[in-house]
């Protein structure tokens, strides 16, 4: 184990919003090299699904985007129209100088998502939702705010997985009959932890 690896481990222990919002502040700094140490792969996976879906002039928002790590994989599948957002100031000074958003802004952890940007093509919360960031809410908070047409990529971790309630969501919705799952597929999250995720795309009818 190097100096990164402190983080990660509690990262799965966190409660309330204040505490997730403190918790990401205080990692903002050592983010990108601890994640990094552990193969981060599950944001090149989402960019690849989307863009199976989306064409490369997609307006796409980066719900979550902490540092830009999912922001960097969506440039490198070919999209540049992309905003952002995240709850915690610290990982968005570091996600704004690398340059790639559009528009990048705080917002509060359980206030309405913000759209007035858009129309947006796409959104992604990647890394997002689930034990250890974004509650349940979050996932119908998007759902149910996405414009007709537009594509809902989102990867759930084997943390997240454990609780079937995440999984009961997204079949819910699908089974409601306005949005269609187009994508689902088990594959690495961090690969030097043995640790995979589930990587959807939903598309609003
Ligand atoms: C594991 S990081 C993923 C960041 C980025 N998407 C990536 O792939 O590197 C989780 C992010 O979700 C943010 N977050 C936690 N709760 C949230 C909420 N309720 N709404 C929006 N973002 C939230 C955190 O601040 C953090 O930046």
């Amino acid at each position: 184990m190097t100096k990164h690896n402190n983080h990660l481990d509690r990262a799965y222990q966190l409660d309330t919003p204040d505490e997730t919002r403190d918790f990401y502040a205080d990692w903002a700094a050592t983010y990108d090299a601890e994640i990094a140490e552990n193969g981060y792969a599950t944001p090149a996976r989402c960019a690849a699904a989307l863009a199976q879906f989306c064409d490369s002039d997609a307006l796409i928002l980066d719900t979550g985007c902490g540092t830009g790590l999912s922001g960097v994989s969506l440039v490198q599948a070919g999209f540049s129209n992309i905003d952002g957002f995240d709850i915690t100031d610290e990982m968005l000074d570091i996600a704004r100088s690398r340059g790639i958003y559009r528009n990048i802004w705080l917002a509060q952890a359980g206030a309405p998502i913000d759209m007035s940007r858009g129309p947006y093509d796409a959104i992604a919360a990647i890394g997002v939702i689930g034990n250890g960031a974004a509650p349940l809410s979050f996932f119908h908070d998007i759902v149910n705010s996405m414009p007709t047409g537009a594509h809902f990529v989102f990867s759930f971790n084997d943390h997240t997985l454990e609780d079937p309630t995440f999984e009961a969501a997204v079949d819910d919705l699908v089974a409601a009959g306005a949005h269609e799952l187009l994508f689902k597929e088990y594959g690495p999250h961090f690969p030097k932890r043995n640790m995979n995720s589930n990587v959807y795309v939903i598309v609003r009818l």
